[in-house]
């Protein structure tokens, strides 16, 4: 059935990394499938692995051991295939809205005419069609991260990996980008790997969500969050996988701020 076709299969990964003479066991025994379409998000403390094991799905570091599939083939380096999406942006200061979405089709043969057009429209998708002209440094940090997600969509890649991307955002643009975000994989199909250490934000955006543990980085536990969406953050439902994941954590869910880390 395509809709339960791995788009992602990671097979009994293990990423150490080697520093004068220490061999240090960052990620341990990784094994998840991820289907097209879905909306993943890994979730765990402050250097648990969740970057490295982002940067071995982009093809950006290669496992220790075992083998990550895309598409039923090898990943050994990055492609166009997927796209990473960064908390600090990701954009060029010397180039203005329409130049940065437009960077991302450089690599395509695409006519001036098209690659004009296929921005515009991610441009539009984000609602920053009265900006084009304006530089990065006169764009507020919501509106930086929608270039950069207008970039990215525009690529059309199969693959969206997001690491903490609504972190420098304030609760307003972030609820603004989430919601926006949801719109857009709903409408494009789009396979969105997100790593993050709030629950809310997990909660409120994910099919499923893998908990790591720490010390080497494991998947502690895979859960599915079967709520339609958009979701309602009042909802019972909500408060309880939200209430869950807090006591996966030992955390008192009752405790403000909502995000942790420790
Ligand atoms: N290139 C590297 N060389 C050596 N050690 C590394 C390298 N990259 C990551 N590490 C180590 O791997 C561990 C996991 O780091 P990683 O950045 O994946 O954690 P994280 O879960 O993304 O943390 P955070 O939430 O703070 O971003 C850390 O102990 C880190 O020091
Ligand atoms: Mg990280």
């Amino acid at each position: 059935m395509e809709d339960t076709y791995p788009l992602i299969d990671i097979n009994k990964i293990d990423k150490s990394f080697v520093t004068q003479e220490q061999d240090n066991l960052v990620l341990s025994d990784i094994s998840l499938s991820i289907r097209k379409g879905e909306f993943v998000t890994i979730l765990g403390q402050s250097g648990c692995g969740k970057s490295t094991l982002l940067n071995i799905i982009g093809g950006f570091e290669i496992p220790t051991k075992g083998q990550i599939l895309l598409d039923g083939k090898q990943v050994i380096e990055p492609g166009r295939h997927c796209v990473m999406l960064f908390q600090d942006y990701g954009l060029l200061p010397w180039r203005s809205v329409l130049k940065n979405v437009e960077l991302g089709l450089e690599p395509e043969k695409l006519g001036s005419k098209e690659k004009h057009e296929r921005a515009m429209e991610y441009i539009r998708l984000v609602g920053l069609e009265d900006n084009i002209g304006q530089f990065p440094h006169q764009l507020s940090g919501g509106m930086k991260q929608r270039v950069a997600i207008a970039r990215a969509l525009a690529m059309k890649p199969e693959l969206i990996l997001m690491d903490e991307p609504f972190a420098a955002l304030d609760t307003f643009n972030r609820y603004n980008l989430q919601d926006e975000l949801v719109r857009l994989q709903q409408k494009e199909g789009i396979t969105i790997v997100l790593v993050t250490h709030d629950i809310d934000e997990a909660v409120y955006l994910s099919d499923r969500i893998f908990i790591m543990d720490p010390h080497p980085g494991r998947i502690r536990r895979e859960l599915t969050i079967d709520i339609s969406k958009p979701r309602d953050r009042s909802n019972s439902d909500f408060q309880y996988f939200r209430k869950l994941i807090f006591e996966e954590f030992h955390i008192d869910s009752r405790q403000e701020p909502l995000e942790f880390n420790i």
